[in-house]
Order: C-alpha cells, then sequence, then structure tokens
C-alpha cells in the first residue's frame, strides 16, 4: 500500500462545551478518492476546515507527508499542496475566465519578478491556463467576465482555479449543492478524471448516494464529530451501524 500522503491523528475541536469533531485519526493516499459523508452537523465541514486551515484544532494533527501542518495558515498549506475548492471569494470578477485562471496558474508559479523573460513566461502561462480552461470545458466562456458566468460554470471555474494551484489534495465539500440536475455531472466529472492521475489525494464531501458509489474508492462516515466508519464502499454503505445513522435510530 502506498505511503498516506496526509494523516489526521485524535483530531479533535470543541466549540464551547460542543466536541463538533472528536479524535479523528484517519489516512488519506495518493491515487485514492475518499467520500466524507454523515448527516447535517456531522463535523465534515469542520473537519475539512482543519486540515485545510480554516480553524485550528483543540487537540490532535494534520500531517502532509510527514510535515506537521497543524498549526499552519490556510496559505502555507496550499503551498504545501493542500488544495480546497471554495465558493469563489477571490476571484477577480471583472476579469474574463482566462484570465482568472492565468492568474492562479502565475500565483502557483510564484512571484514573477524572478524571471527575466516575461514575455516567454507569459505565453508558458497562458498555455498553462488553456489547458485548465479545456480540461473543465470552459472555453466557450473564457472570455466572459468571471462574474457573469452561470451557477453551474462557476463551480468549473472554482475546479479550474484548484487544478491550477496543482496540489496534491484536493479537498471538495458539497461541489454539487445548490446545483441543477444538468450541471452536477459535468463537476463530478471532473473530480473523476482527477482519478486518472495517480499522485493525487482526493477527499469528497457529497450526499448523493449515485455519487458516493460511482467515486469513491472508499468512504468515511462521520457521525457526532466521530469518526463511525472507514473502508469499502459497498461494505461501509451496508453495514448495519451506517443505515442506522441515515434512518437516524443511532445513539
Ligand atoms: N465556528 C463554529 N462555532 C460553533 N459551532 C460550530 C462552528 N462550526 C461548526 N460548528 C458546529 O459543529 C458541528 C459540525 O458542523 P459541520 O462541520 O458544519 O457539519 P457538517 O459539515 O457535517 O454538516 C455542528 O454542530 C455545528 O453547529
Ligand atoms: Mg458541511
Amino acid at each position: 500500500m502506498t505511503h498516506p500522503s496526509l494523516s489526521t491523528r485524535d483530531l479533535t475541536i470543541r466549540f464551547g462545551g460542543h466536541v463538533a469533531v472528536n479524535k479523528v485519526t484517519c489516512d488519506f493516499r495518493p491515487g485514492e478518492l475518499t467520500v466524507i459523508v454523515g448527516p447535517n452537523g456531522a463535523g465534515k465541514t469542520t473537519f475539512f476546515n482543519m486540515i485545510s486551515g480554516q480553524l485550528l484544532p483543540s487537540e490532535g494533527t494534520v500531517t502532509k507527508d510527514g510535515v506537521d501542518l497543524t498549526r499552519l495558515s490556510p496559505s502555507t498549506r496550499a503551498r504545501h499542496g493542500v488544495g480546497r475548492a471554495f465558493q469563489l471569494t477571490n476571484l477577480f470578477p471583472r476579469l474574463s475566465v482566462l484570465e482568472n485562471i492565468r492568474l492562479a496558474v502565475q500565483a502557483q508559479t510564484g512571484d514573477g519578478r524572478r524571471f527575466f523573460r516575461p514575455a516567454a513566461r507569459f505565453t508558458d502561462l497562458t498555455a498553462r491556463a488553456e489547458r485548465y480552461l479545456e480540461a473543465t470545458r470552459l472555453e466557450k466562456v473564457a472570455h466572459l467576465p468571471a462574474a457573469t458566468l452561470p451557477h453551474g460554470d462557476q463551480r468549473k471555474l472554482e475546479v479550474a482555479l484548484l487544478m491550477a494551484m496543482e496540489p496534491d489534495i484536493y479537498m471538495f465539500d458539497e461541489p454539487t449543492a445548490g446545483m441543477s440536475l444538468d450541471h452536477a455531472p459535468d463537476v463530478l466529472d471532473l473530480i473523476a478524471e482527477l482519478k486518472h492521475d495517480p499522485s493525487k489525494t482526493i477527499l469528497l464531501v457529497e450526499h448523493k448516494m449515485d455519487v458516493v458509489r460511482k467515486l469513491a474508492d472508499r468512504i468515511i462516515v462521520l457521525h457526532n464529530g466521530e469518526l463511525l466508519a472507514d473502508g469499502d464502499p459497498d461494505e461501509v454503505m451496508s453495514s448495519q451501524l451506517v443505515r442506522d445513522v441515515y434512518l437516524g435510530t443511532a445513539a
């Protein structure tokens, strides 16, 4: 089995007296897409927030390739290859879709001042940006201002910007939430395509069971902040404990 790229150990966070995530110990490996499921309020987003750095845990650790990320800022974690798709808040609304992607490529490449052939670099950046544009099938809207995109395309742009960061770890928290049925499959196809690269580790919070079945190499179940199950998708989804959680009969 490949070495884990990302690991949590006893990851715990309390909000006042409420334990939102409770001693979650988990390893994630390159080439593996893990779907995280659990009822509303189970702690899925909070777990993600502690991995990407939006929240600091009360206890426990997050490591990537042996580096302790637990207390690092979100941007430092991103430089370590932890990539999380966000609703587009850091977008330049008046710039085109392509320009937004190119800026993300540029940010990934680092400070442009270190390079002394700006023209060649611009061509290279554009070529890379166009690759992500094609990968996310946004060619048709490449020159539209980002702010004018329909919702479905905005979500694709989020994936394009994330791909432009070239992270090792991809994190998606309910990427199809609020999407119409005809757009949701596009974004899920994009995530499925990321699986072709065996060096990538993918974490996906998703409720839709058909999606889970199709994409998951592994499922973990959170319930009341605890890791309730972890393993093969068929086994996990058919276990009595998990059924109880979904039917609301578990403690
Ligand atoms: N910043 C916060 N302050 C207080 N409570 C929070 C905060 N973030 C999340 N919680 C609580 O933590 C629990 C888990 O929430 P969340 O991680 O959003 O669940 P999920 O994503 O699984 O639906 C919930 O009870 C929620 O109210
Ligand atoms: Mg959530």
